[in-house]
């Protein structure tokens, strides 16, 4: 197993591309923090794993990564129980899918609240306990985040500086033996795009993507255990582009 005795956060852990990573780090025997936005659905998907995999190690743990003292306390529940924190995946994230006139300065700021303020706290906060013995980070970006998107304005921008974050995070705490990532998917089946992304467009997006699909989740989750595991030992700063082949 690829990540036996590890201790992970996964924020965004309740449902669609982070449930799957969730589920992938407990196959390889890692103990897991799967967070949503607030206890009920963190508890939600704790049930749903141990009802595939009675033994699994896992925490449910309710945080508003917007929140600063939220994602402290989601910090020390995690040192409590466990004693440290290997890997950190910030998955989380929110989408708005509308013309730039008719965007709300509400709309903007809670984009970037969201997307980027709170994986810089949650990655802040992990790295004063990480940096004691290394571990592995890893955001989770976008293919808008590297080509922007018709629609995304905010969310393109929040992806971007996402990579960038990434990016400057890995020359920073490479000292640390703390190696830096990010996961840019392209499409993918989760209530995100079902709430987002219509029909028409979707059946677009299949007919250019080579592989003729949208992805499930869990065809992503392989790329993030490899990752977090000593497999990468070399890897950091680097943007994994895992969309079927959308953008060549
Ligand atoms: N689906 C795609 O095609 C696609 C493509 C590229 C990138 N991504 C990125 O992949 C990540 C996951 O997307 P998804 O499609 O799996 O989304 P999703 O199904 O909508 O799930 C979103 C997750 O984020 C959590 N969340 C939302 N707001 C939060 C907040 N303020 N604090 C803490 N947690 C919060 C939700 O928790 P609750 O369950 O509690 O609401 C849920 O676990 C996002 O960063 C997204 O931008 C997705």
């Amino acid at each position: 197993m690829k990540l036996q005795g590890k201790v992970a956060i996964v924020t965004g852990g309740s449902r669609g591309i982070g449930f799957a990573i969730v589920e992938s780090f407990v196959k390889e025997g890692a103990k897991v923090s799967i967070c949503g936005s607030c206890l009920e659905t963190a508890q939600k998907a704790v049930d749903n794993i141990l009802l595939n995999y009675p033994n699994a190690d896992v925490m449910p743990v309710g945080v508003n990564v917007r929140d600063t003292e939220e994602v402290k306390k989601m910090v020390e529940q995690v040192v409590e129980k466990w004693g440290c924190i290997d890997i950190l995946v910030n998955n989380a994230g929110i989408v708005a899918t509308k013309a730039l006139i008719e965007m709300t300065d509400e709309d903007f700021t809670s984009i970037m609240d969201v997307n980027v303020t709170g994986v810089f706290k949650c990655t802040r906060e992990v790295v004063k306990i990480m940096k004691a013995r290394g571990g592995s980070i890893i955001n989770t970006s976008s293919l808008v985040g590297t080509y922007g998107g018709k629609m995304q304005s905010a969310y393109g921008t929040s992806k971007f500086a996402v990579n960038g974050f990434t990016k400057s995070c890995a020359k920073e705490l490479g000292m640390y033996n703390i190696r830096v990532n990010a996961v840019a998917p392209g499409v993918v089946e989760t209530d995100m795009v079902a709430e987002n992304v219509s029909e028409q467009m979707l059946e677009g997006l299949k007919q250019m993507t080579p592989l003729g699909k949208m992805a499930q989740p869990e065809e992503l989750a392989g790329v993030y255990v490899y990752l977090a595991s000593d497999d990468a030992s070399f890897t950091t700063g680097a943007i994994f582009q895992v969309d079927g082949g959308l953008v060549l």
